[in-house]
């Protein structure tokens, strides 16, 4: 195993994080544990508040309770220390607020304007961890009271919009109140380690870029597979739907940063322009490709992890004879020089037989064999690198089997396990996005051409699939998916990587 560096974490300046929907899912189950563990690595400063607002009449106390809650069931045991969780709660604060009265602004106003005394200055952020539909009325009351000021942020969950135009309303309404360069569009995929080494696989080794284009790649398959069904969520994922859910936003993300060219810099506009060419690059799925390039399914009853699952169709908060898609199976294409004809195939979907996201980078086959009586068993190189879970980076290669008789060829693979090479523990991909908006970095957020780009070539996958009045292909819950998506890739001559060989270590 490699020493992790020993750097310390950068100081930062001491913050106001406020944070509507303060009492909801993603702020208990993400938020507050994760700021308690950027606390516990000390990267918060001395004077730094977290202030939870929703409409709920609690009490700071109850939630400081909530909080303590929360943390104890989301953040890992060995991570858990009695003395600084009370730290991190001495920290937190709660204000009622109705983003869409003016209840309760001028208490989180004052709260705001008298921060503790101990401090000088602090970056103040405001996260909307709201349904979309109350970002522009939550900006506006932002201004209205003064809170909105030229130094502070304001961060936006997805999704921004389920459609272009209702993304460019969000965007526009938001914009009037922030400029660009104050507002946070989050895309959590963009903070997940193996994510980040996309970046440095490719442009930190000479390796692989010289090989890394349409004559050498036969194709890319990007997988994104969920155990979990909608949960608690049925109200909000039957509006969205895996698509828009999932595709519109983090297999977008992830097909930017294996197709991007390399930026001049790490600089945030320099990366968030390659991606944007990459989006504008995508080739549109006109009404005539739907059929042949896209598949929706929705899971029926079945097992996930030996444990009976009902159908989405029963799953709380769904309508009967729901149309909405909880599957996805995708062919596109990047139509530039460096990519022209090779596919990236893409799919996601709840209830999938495992949580695993992986993107496979499949070469070209060798030229030319100079082993005959191997001929059935050679095999294409292929990399793939494992986001989730047991982050990874394997090598497919061709290696002689050992031993006399001849020569006898058999895959095996290079394997980088993040785990086993530098240990400990790898931080949640909204600690790192946490404390960049406390930094002022933007470069793993989106920008807003950028989200408008990914919509752009989204809508008319959803129009077109609207105007065919098709049913989604049902799958049982804990299977791939329904055939068609293994005829998507078949028909090409190609299957989904769904099996494992055996892998070497490095
Ligand atoms: C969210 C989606 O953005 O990502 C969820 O809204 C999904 O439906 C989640 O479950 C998956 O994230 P992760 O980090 O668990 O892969």
């Amino acid at each position: 195993m490699q020493p992790r560096s020993t750097v310390a974490a950068p100081a930062l300046p001491p913050f106001d994080y406020t944070v509507f929907g303060g009492t909801g899912d993603l702020a208990l189950r993400k938020l507050l544990p994760a700021l308690y563990l950027r606390d516990k690595a000390g990267q918060v400063a001395d004077g730094s508040r977290i202030i939870g607002v929703s409409r709920s009449p609690l009490s700071p106390s109850d939630y400081r309770a909530k909080a303590e809650q929360a943390i104890l069931q989301h953040v890992p045991a060995d991570e858990r220390d009695t003395g600084l969780i009370a730290r991190f709660l001495e920290r937190l604060d709660y204000v009622p607020v109705d983003a869409t009265s003016d209840d309760g602004w001028r208490d989180l106003a004052e709260r705001l304007e008298n921060p503790p005394a101990q401090r000088n200055g602090a970056v103040r952020i405001f996260y909307l961890a709201t349904s979309p539909g109350l970002f522009g009325p939550i900006c506006d009351q932002l201004r209205a009271f003064g809170l909105a000021t030229a130094e502070s942020r304001v961060v936006l969950e997805k999704p921004i919009g389920r459609d272009l135009a209702s993304a460019q309303e969000i965007n526009d309404r938001v914009g009037a109140v922030f400029s660009e360069q104050q507002i946070y569009r989050i895309d959590h995929y963009l903070g997940k380690e193996t994510v980040q080494n996309l970046l440095a696989l490719r442009f930190g080794n000479s390796l692989f870029e010289p090989l890394w284009n349409a004559n050498h790649i036969d194709h890319v398959q990007i997988t994104v597979a969920e155990t979990v069904g909608v949960e608690e969520r049925g109200g909000y994922y039957d509006q969205s739907g895996a698509l828009r859910d999932m595709v519109q936003n983090h297999l977008l993300q992830l097909v930017c940063l294996v197709g991007m060219e390399c930026p001049i810099s790490l600089a945030q506009e320099s990366v968030r322009d390659e991606k944007l060419k990459v989006l504008r690059s995508l080739k549109p799925i006109g009404p005539d490709e739907i059929g042949g390039c896209t598949v929706r399914g929705q899971y029926r009853a079945g097992a996930v992890a030996g444990g009976a699952v009902p159908g989405y169709l029963d799953e709380p908060g769904i309508p009967p004879g729901s149309g909405t898609e909880t599957f996805v199976a995708l062919k596109l294409e990047i139509d530039n020089w460096r990519w022209a004809g090779v596919p990236f195939y893409l799919r996601s979907g709840k209830r999938l037989p495992a949580k695993m996201s992986e993107i496979v980078i499949q070469f070209r086959p060798i030229r030319h064999s100079i082993f005959p009586q191997a001929a059935g068993e050679l095999q294409a190189n292929r990399l793939i690198v494992r986001l989730q879970p047991d982050e990874s980076i394997r090598l497919h290669l061709m290696t002689k089997e050992p031993g006399p008789g001849g020569m006898r060829l058999r895959p095996a693979a290079l394997n980088l396990s993040f785990a086993q090479t530098f240990g400990g523990r790898f931080p949640d991909a909204y600690e790192r996005l946490l404390m960049d908006v406390v930094r002022g970095n933007s470069t793993l957020f989106m920008r807003r051409d950028e989200v408008e780009a990914a919509w752009q070539w989204a809508e008319p996958i959803i129009d077109g699939w609207t105007a065919r009045h098709e049913m989604p292909k049902p799958y049982i819950a804990g299977t791939w998916g329904p055939s068609q998506s293994i005829a998507l890739i078949e028909r090409d001559g190609r299957t989904w990587h769904d099996d494992e060989i055996p892998s070497a270590a490095f």
